[in-house]
């Protein structure tokens, strides 16, 4: 999981490469490299280290000229994060220069094969593997680059978005794609790569997306061509228009992505449901399920399938559709599903759930699926991702690009549109009284201006980091709806501020963790008027007689837990099933601040990578 960008055209391509690799961070952090070609030489240089460390290291040591370039932003998995790991790899010859965000899996054999024809490698990556086989193609076949490309991923196992430059055919980048994403940018006579659009967004609004097992010759001044890797069909490329803007991946004034992302809830929320929600004629229209209406109401249920937030998402989604629309679901780890030998059948309804639409597991449990007969419905972030491509249908969520590692719009927004598919099939299936239904679609409509409000808690919740922030443990309670919020909660804690942090449903709390419990423990309790309320409340007693420190969230004018608790949090009256989009909001707010003071890198906390394309 790693960002690649190039640059072939009449521009200079490191600016436009380092600012590429700069959008594209959120997919790996943990060393850079650069490739330019300035008309006689390639001049490389990489780095453990940011891109930032990346722009120190070559604005001293290497020039930077040159309108042919590759660059990487990496997430190590073969290999340290180290200079010598880093990408871009040369190959042998020093000819060819390659760039990778992927696994090989075999890669170990072929390199055993190429040692003994006598190749050498400098580090312990699998692309510099990659990158000799095809130097060692190239040799034997006697063959042009791109074909060399193509033999050698007849080879290879596993997963790539490649670019490969040889500088004895300095006008071409050769990129080819299986299971990792790959954009080109189509611009005036100048072509980018890249793992997203964002890094060219400023440049052009037409971009191809390769699909699986697809690869692209990109020649300066010539069309793209697109082939097939298996065999040698013409692929024809499919132009895409962008919707995107810059605006939409820059900071707008915020110190983080994480706060931007967070303030910018009521306008995503809003743009989920626009069009949706149709408060005033009593419907919703989403045409996704629209048109499949007959999948999802004669299924016997729905399977959810995630990771991490969007698998929170999907535990509030389990209960929003059985609540409302009385249809059984499971949710399930798309890590687990892939490999336990599921029963899946025709009668499934699989709903896939994804911010960025490229999550491997998440992926392979899609195929799963429909290689069983279930029909897969994706909810996703990113339009055009290969989860988006993979699934039968589908809705967006509309948040916008989501820069920050730790999801927080994300989480919201797929809320949001799974709340609209339950009760759009709570309408159908006429689970649902036309008057609560309503209920539903006009106070779903204040729902933005309400975490609106919810954020001007914002401050409050920042004096109260300063008191925990120096904890090293924490628990999140919640009960019913709010319980998927607690473990979200939690989540978000441990991954932006490595507190330790664990999510219970409140009423667990007795079957073992209360023996956690000491003065020294803040236990984060959602405790809105709802549902358990006086259930959470008596939680709350037991925390406080074993002085365990109480941080609640509750509902505005709550007045009994504000006589328990150490620190209120009020957030806006809605309906129970409701809650969950307001309540996780002081608690991406805690998190943020608590990774702030404690001096973590919020939007690229360590080890992570915001989309997770290998299992
Ligand atoms: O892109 P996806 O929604 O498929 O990503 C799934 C998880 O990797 C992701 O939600 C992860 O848990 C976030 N870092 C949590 O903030």
């Amino acid at each position: 999981m790693c960002g690649i960008v190039g640059y072939i055209g009449q521009r200079e391509a490191y600016p436009v490469i380092i600012k590429g690799l700069e959008r594209l961070e959120y997919r790996g952090y943990d060393s850079a490299g650069v490739a330019l070609y300035d008309g006689k030489n390639i001049n490389l240089s990489k780095t453990k280290g940011k891109v930032s460390d990346l722009k120190k290291k070559s604005s001293e040591t290497v020039s930077v000229k040159g309108n042919i370039g590759i660059g990487h932003t990496r997430w190590a998995t073969h290999g340290v994060p180290n200079d010598v790991n880093s990408h871009p790899h040369y190959s042998n010859s020093g000819d060819l220069v390659i760039i990778h965000n992927g696994i090989i899996e075999n890669y170990e054999s072929i390199k055993k094969e190429l040692i003994n024809r006598g190749y050498v490698f400098h580090s312990d990556t699998d692309t510099e593997v990659l990158i000799n086989l095809i130097e060692e193609v190239q040799k034997k076949e006697k063959v042009k680059l791109g074909k060399a490309v193509q033999l050698a991923l007849n080879e290879v196992v596993g997963a790539y978005a490649i670019a490969v430059f040889d500088i004895k055919k300095p006008n071409e980048i050769v990129v080819a794609k299986l299971g990792s994403p790959l954009a080109i940018g189509m611009g005036e006579d100048e072509f980018f790569i890249a793992s997203d659009a964002s890094p060219f967004i400023e440049f052009t609004n037409n971009a191809i997306y390769l699909e699986d097992e697809e690869m692209a010759i990109i020649r300066l001044g010539k069309e793209v061509k697109l082939r097939k890797i298996k065999n040698d069909a013409v692929a024809y490329p499919n132009i895409l228009e962008l919707q995107m803007n810059l605006e939409e991946i820059e900071k707008g004034g915020y110190d983080h992505f994480m706060m931007k992302e967070i303030y910018e809830q009521p306008r995503a929320i809003l743009d989920t449901y626009r069009g949706r929600l149709l408060a005033d004629k009593g419907l919703i229209k989403m045409a996704g399920i629209d048109q499949h209406l007959d999948k999802f109401l004669n299924a016997n249920r729905i399977v959810i399938v995630a990771c991490g937030t969007s698998w929170h998402a999907g535990l509030v989604a389990e209960y929003i559709f059985e609540d409302l629309a009385r249809i059984p679901v499971e949710v399930e780890y798309a890590s687990e599903f892939r490999y336990r030998n599921p029963v899946i059948t025709d009668k499934d309804v699989v709903i896939a759930i994804s911010q960025s639409g490229e999550t491997a597991d998440t992926l392979a449990a899609i195929k799963l699926a429909k290689e069983n007969g279930a029909f897969v419905f994706g909810v996703c972030n990113v339009v055009g991702s290969s989860i988006a491509r993979e699934t039968h249908a589908g809705a967006y969520t509309h948040a916008g690009p989501e820069i920050g590692v730790a999801s927080t719009k994300a989480f919201t927004t797929q809320i949001t549109v799974l709340t609209l598919i339950a009760l759009k099939l709570a309408q159908e299936k006429g689970s649902l009284s036309k008057e609560r239904l309503n209920e539903f679609l006009t106070e779903l409509e204040y729902i933005p201006t309400k975490v609106e409000i919810a954020l001007q808690s914002n401050e409050a919740i920042e004096k109260i980091a300063e008191v925990y922030k120096d904890s090293t443990n924490c628990l999140y309670l919640g009960r019913g709806y709010n319980f998927p919020v607690a473990l979200e909660g939690a989540l978000k804690l441990k991954e932006i501020s490595y507190i330790h942090a664990e999510g219970y449903p409140a009423a667990e709390m007795k079957h073992g963790p209360i023996a956690l419990i000491d003065e020294h423990m803040p236990v984060i309790v959602i405790a809105t008027n709802k549902g358990h309320y006086e259930k959470v409340v008596s939680n709350i007693q037991e925390i406080k007689s074993r002085k365990g420190k109480i941080i609640a969230v509750v509902t505005e004018g709550d007045e009994q837990v504000k006589a328990l608790a150490d620190y209120v949090v009020e957030i806006p009256d809605t309906l129970e099933a409701l809650t969950p989009l307001l309540t996780t909001i002081p608690l991406q707010l805690l998190s943020y601040h608590i990774a702030l003071m404690r001096g973590c890198n919020v939007d690229q906390p360590r080890n992570l990578a915001k989309s997770v394309t290998v299992e």
